[in-house]
């Protein structure tokens, strides 16, 4: 299999079968090397599984964590329907992204809609737009600082540091926010089985 992009970008060389796997998810392969979800990802299988394992669990955490979106999406457009609200999810942000681990999975889950990052690191936001292919924005320190156009839908991990960004923000949100918690490493351990979400909120 050949697959080509041009990027100056270090990326975590990936065996065929794993090309072939990403391939299959729709997906870009493509992994940057300071990426912390996939090295986290990666040292749960070091003594299991190891690398091969890895790539595979990376892609599927990434979509779980866009299947669970679109999810609480098509719950809040029920909601909106019955109140006969017309509204769709058009833009879709991914706050505090990393290196587009849900990402990359936004294009194929929600194909009708356009979906952006956003997030602190600048390699991270410059790899997003250049290799991933998604709309891209630099986040700031403070929450008062950060000016992004208009979304209607932002999604994003409850993590607590970033709280203040996720009380300021969703006033900037149209219709829906979301907060997506990832399940917990322990019961992703037989993946592709993973828990529910421990909490979601919209
Ligand atoms: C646990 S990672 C989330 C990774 C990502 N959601 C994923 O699924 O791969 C936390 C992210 O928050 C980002 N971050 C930290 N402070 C931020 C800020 N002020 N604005 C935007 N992103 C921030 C970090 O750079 C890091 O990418």
């Amino acid at each position: 299999m050949s697959v080509t992009w041009s990027t100056s970008d270090p990326l975590i060389p990936l065996s065929d079968e794993n090309l072939a796997f990403a391939e299959a998810m729709g997906v870009n392969p493509a992994i940057h090397e300071n990426d912390f979800i996939f090295h986290f990802v990666d040292r749960r299988w070091a003594a299991n599984g190891g690398r091969e394992r890895a790539v595979k669990d990376y892609f599927q955490l990434g979509r779980y964590t866009a299947d669970l979106t679109k999810t609480m999406i098509t719950d809040v457009q029920k909601v909106y329907e019955v109140a006969q609200w017309d509204w769709a999810p058009r833009r879709l942000l991914d706050f505090a992204s990393g290196y587009g681990c849900t990402a990359r999975h936004m294009r194929h889950v929600f194909p009708d809609s356009v979906s952006a990052t956003c997030d602190i690191h600048r390699d991270a936001v410059n790899f997003n737009q250049d290799v991933l292919g998604v709309e891209s924005y630099i986040s700031s320190p403070l929450p008062e600082q950060l000016k992004l156009p208009q979304q209607d839908v932002m999604a994003s991990i409850p993590e607590l540091r970033l709280s203040k960004f996720h009380e300021g923000l969703c006033w900037g949100v149209q219709d829906a926010y979301v907060c997506v918690k990832e399940p917990d490493p322990a019961a992703t351990a037989s993946a592709p089985t993973l828990s529910a979400p421990v909490s979601r909120s919209v």
